[in-house]
């Protein structure tokens, strides 16, 4: 974990060919610093790969600096086939390309404390992190007490905890679930080592009964539908058998050990007999694939494990349970985000119908009146979504995407002159929101404004890197909205 992320190195010089988009990468070092670029139908993007994402076990992730902006490359490097190729998410788009803002939860994960830049959605101070890799407080808490006296006890043992507070240290990199959704007023990047994820952010995951065949879950996920889990009363965690201090140096030895402080009374001898590789009959591996957000090693810990396959289709349900006052808000948030993204929308239906019936209580909830906005508008209300997004907007006026939701709702309604100053607000805030700028050439175009289409177009194209062809200003065609 030391290795989570780090500042670019100079790398090979390479190409890659994505045929499902007909996009060309290559990976380019000039001065020290390293560069990729696409090239798709006369299109191409050039960008600096600050930094490199994972200690490439399995793979790296890249990503990309633009001014104080920070994007998704969508090319990785995977370690187990020594090849590029595209980034997860990213392998059947039809345009992929460095336009996916990184957020705060990205490296809240992979990196020590992000410095983001308040209001902006992927815009961080230079450096964009304390350090690079993850330093001792986010497992030990604030380390001044115990510098000014430093023995055990002046610091967070997580092994120490409380089962909730403890397993939530692992919890807050290792459990991304279907979705988080934080308390009003806290961002995921709140969470201290001894509080539970629940007094930031409830993790929603899809319910699994023990017996039930699987789709590949998390580390915690698995862990907690293992026989062992379940029937040893919450003495069972990630630091029973990992410590992160130390890896071990002989695997099957080490975490025999490990079994036996459990089992060793009661196993029957030539079971439990000395070189006997417990994890490679119960915690065997799954052949290495792409990825890298799903477990290795199957964390279920049954008597024969079976292929994992199936599908995820069952009921959302909170990982810990939060404060009564938010749970019925957070699962109404959760299940909105969740069945948006999973296309469920007995989901979304469900979601909204809580909040509508709790909006009297939600006028200063941002978060809240986006998602019953981003509902209405998808079910052709667009003015009762332009309530809802004004409201959000007074709450959070410096927000550019705020400013967008608005603008699409007043589009929708037919205010066109009321959208274009909102669209106009949300590129001078965040003159990269990609969507913005595609929305607001469009307007103008509309309107008949060409030129000022077109200067907003080269102004965004020069600052990311895009060229087209021909020459460096733009065909009438060709915007942004090409791409995705
Ligand atoms: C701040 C985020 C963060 C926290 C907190 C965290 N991890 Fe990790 N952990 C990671 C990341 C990121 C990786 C992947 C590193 C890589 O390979 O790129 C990782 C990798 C691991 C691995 C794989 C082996 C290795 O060292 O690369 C184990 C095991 C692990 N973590 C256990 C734990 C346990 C146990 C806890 C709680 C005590 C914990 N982690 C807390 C982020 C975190
Ligand atoms: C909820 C925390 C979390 C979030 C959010 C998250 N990651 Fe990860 N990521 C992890 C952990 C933990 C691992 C270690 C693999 C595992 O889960 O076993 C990992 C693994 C990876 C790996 C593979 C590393 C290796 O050594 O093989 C890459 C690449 C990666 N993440 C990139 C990203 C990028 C890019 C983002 C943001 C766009 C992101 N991750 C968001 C927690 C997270
Ligand atoms: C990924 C989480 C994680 C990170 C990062 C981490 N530790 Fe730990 N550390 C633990 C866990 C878990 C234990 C408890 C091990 C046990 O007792 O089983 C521990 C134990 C300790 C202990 C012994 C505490 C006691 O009361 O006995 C010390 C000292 C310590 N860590 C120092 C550090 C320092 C210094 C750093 C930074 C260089 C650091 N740790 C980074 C998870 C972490
Ligand atoms: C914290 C204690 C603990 C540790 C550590 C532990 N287990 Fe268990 N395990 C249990 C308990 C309790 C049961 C349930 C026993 C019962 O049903 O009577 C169990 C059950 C099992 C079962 C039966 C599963 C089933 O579905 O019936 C297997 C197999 C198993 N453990 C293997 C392992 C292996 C292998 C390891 C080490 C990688 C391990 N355990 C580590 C506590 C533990
Ligand atoms: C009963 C023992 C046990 C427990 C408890 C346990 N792990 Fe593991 N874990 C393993 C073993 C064994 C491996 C494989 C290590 C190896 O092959 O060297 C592993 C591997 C991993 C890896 C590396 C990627 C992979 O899938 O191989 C990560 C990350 C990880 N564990 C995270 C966790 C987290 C997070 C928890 C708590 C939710 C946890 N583990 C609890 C035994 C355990
Ligand atoms: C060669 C593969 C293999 C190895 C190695 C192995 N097991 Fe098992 N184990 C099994 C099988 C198969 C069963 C199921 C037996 C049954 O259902 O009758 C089992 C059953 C179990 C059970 C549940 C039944 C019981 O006796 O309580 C536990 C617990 C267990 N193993 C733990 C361990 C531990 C700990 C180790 C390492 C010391 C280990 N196993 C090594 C294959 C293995």
């Amino acid at each position: 974990m030391a290795h989570s992320l780090s500042v670019a190195a100079p790398q090979p010089e390479a190409t890659f060919e994505h045929r499902a988009s007909g996009t060309r990468f290559s990976i380019q070092t000039a001065a020290g610093e390293t560069f990729q670029t696409l090239e798709r139908q006369g299109e191409t993007q050039r960008v600096r790969v600050s930094y490199v994402v994972g200690s490439g076990n399995h793979a790296f992730g890249m990503l990309a600096q633009v001014g104080d902006h920070l994007f998704q490359s969508p090319l990785s490097y995977y370690t187990s086939r020594r090849a590029w190729d595209m980034a997860p998410g990213y392998e059947d788009s039809a345009t992929p390309d460095f336009s996916r803002p990184v957020t705060l939860e990205c490296l809240v994960c992979h990196s020590d404390k992000p410095l983001p830049v308040p209001d902006t959605l992927n815009a961080y101070r230079n450096p964009p992190f304390a350090q690079t890799a993850i330093q001792c407080d986010r497992c030990h808490g604030n380390p001044e007490r115990h510098l000014q006296n430093p023995v055990p006890g002046t610091i967070v043992n997580p092994a120490k905890l409380s089962p909730a507070a403890r397993d939530s240290v692992c919890e807050q990199c290792h459990l991304s679930g279907e979705v988080r959704i934080p308390n009003p007023g806290r961002s995921i990047a709140d969470f201290r080592p001894g509080e539970r994820v629940e007094d930031v952010y409830t993790v929603y995951v899809t319910r699994h009964s023990p017996d039930q065949k699987i789709k590949v879950i998390s580390h915690a996920e698995q862990l907690a539908l293992s026989a062992c889990a379940r029937k040893s009363g919450g003495r069972l965690w990630c630091g029973t058998c990992h410590n992160p201090h130390d890896k071990p140096e002989r695997p099957a030895e080490y975490f025999r050990k490990r079994c036996l402080t459990c089992h060793g009374a009661t196993l029957a001898k030539s079971h439990a007999a000395p070189g006997q590789d417990c994890i490679g009959c119960h915690m065997p591996r799954r052949p290495a694939k792409d990825g890298g957000h799903t477990a290795f090693t199957d964390h279920r810990i049954a008597r024969r494990p079976e292929v994992e396959s199936g599908q995820d289709t069952g009921e959302l349900v909170a990982w810990r349970e939060p404060d009564p006052a938010v749970r019925e808000r957070n699962l109404a948030l959760a299940l909105v985000t969740a069945g948006q993204e999973n296309g469920r929308s007995d989901q979304v239906i469900q979601g909204f119908r809580t909040l509508y019936r709790m909006e009297g209580n939600l006028s200063g909830d941002a978060t809240a009146l986006t998602s019953l906005g981003t509902v209405m508008l998808k079910g052709k209300q667009p003015a009762e979504a332009a309530r809802r997004f004004a409201r959000a907007l007074e709450l959070r006026p410096n927000y550019a995407p705020y400013e967008v939701n608005l603008a699409v709702a007043l589009m929708a309604i037919g205010n066109t002159a009321e959208a274009t100053r909102h669209l106009e607000h949300a590129v001078q805030l965040d003159p990269l929101l990609e969507q913005a700028v595609e929305l607001l050439s469009r307007a103008y175009r509309a309107a008949g404004q060409n030129s000022k289409a077109e200067e907003l177009l080269a102004r965004y194209r020069t600052t990311m890197g895009i060229t087209l062809r021909g020459n460096a200003g733009a065909g009438p065609d060709q915007d942004p909205g090409h791409r995705n």
